[in-house]
């Protein structure tokens, strides 16, 4: 049967230009409250070329928001004793609103006890225990970026959810878990039946074909394939991936984990990569540490 959905695009970069705005406006009046503006630490662990892409955007988008922002970098042999020790100078320095480390971190380095040892009031990734676990109670906490800013997404196109049927692919910590369980939280956006599906599921493509809202962070190109979605789905692409194109002056182009136009033509919304959910990451990042310096 052909397609004929006209899609929509879930347009990270414009949804994440609108909430930029108010946290501008946020970090003015951190600023005139208490004499100095949000402030957010990363600690950088190593020369990984996305990792660096990816704290240079958070620290560029401090600066579109009026942020101070610190970087600190330390080199790929640093030990797990000196990390801790930094991580421990961090929690206790007053400056400071919030910090992250970036992940991931050299095999030497036990990630989960780093982020252990991240006191849960400065884990503005919320990757913390204690605010995963306040997140499953629906109390205040800090929200994990990606989970939260796709979140967001939906609230500012109004996605309906109530009811709706969403099947999360993955079960990571920092995206596929804390996704499913905001999914099917008693709020809007929120109220779905949910399915979470990982690398052990049996046939995948009958449970993804039943999603009004497909999540996708599984971490493989290209993986969805139109026959695997449901004609009018909303379809969420976490994944960001770079293909070799000798056909770009760059080499190489970017791809998410969604096969994306003949997906695109089913569906009745979608993100696109890049432009997607990854803006949305960093905008809810801000947000986190705008939370926290008005505590
Ligand atoms: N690595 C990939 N995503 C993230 C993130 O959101 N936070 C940190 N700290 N590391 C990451």
């Amino acid at each position: 049967m052909p397609t004929t959905t006209t899609y929509r695009t879930l347009d990270g970069r414009a949804c994440s230009k609108a909430l930029m705005e108010r946290i501008a406006q946020g970090a003015s009046n951190v600023q005139k409250l208490r004499g100095r503006p949000p402030h957010l630490a990363a600690v950088l662990v190593g020369e990984d070329p996305a990792s660096q892409t990816y704290v240079a955007s958070k620290v560029k988008a401090c600066e579109e928001v009026g942020f101070q922002s610190t970087l600190v970098r330390r080199p790929a042999d640093v030990s797990e004793k000196d990390l801790m020790e930094l991580v421990d100078q961090l929690n206790r320095d007053d400056s400071l609103d919030g910090f992250i480390v970036q992940l991931p971190l050299p095999a030497h380095i036990n990630e989960e006890r780093i982020t252990l040892a991240i006191a849960p009031w400065k884990d503005v990734d919320g990757f913390h225990p204690q605010n995963l676990g306040r997140m499953m109670l629906g109390l205040p906490g800090y929200l994990p970026a990606t989970p939260s800013g796709i979140m967001e997404l939906l609230k500012y196109y109004e996605i309906p959810t109530e009811g709706r049927h969403c099947v999360v692919v993955g079960r990571s910590n920092i995206v596929g878990t804390p996704m499913s369980i905001l999914m099917s939280r008693n709020a809007q956006p929120g109220n779905c039946t949910v399915t979470i599906t990982h690398s052990r599921t049996r046939d995948l493509p009958s449970i993804t074909r039943q999603a009004d809202i497909l999540i996708v962070a599984i971490g493989k190109a290209n993986f969805i394939k139109a026959d695997m979605v449901k004609e009018g789905a909303v379809v969420v692409d976490v994944g960001i991936h770079r293909l070799p194109d000798a056909t770009r002056k760059s080499g190489f182009r970017l791809c998410g984990d969604v096969d994306y136009d003949p997906v695109a033509a089913k569906c009745s919304w979608i993100t696109p990569v890049p432009g997607g959910v990854g803006p949305m990451t960093v905008t809810s990042l801000l947000l986190n540490t705008l939370k926290a310096a008005q505590s």
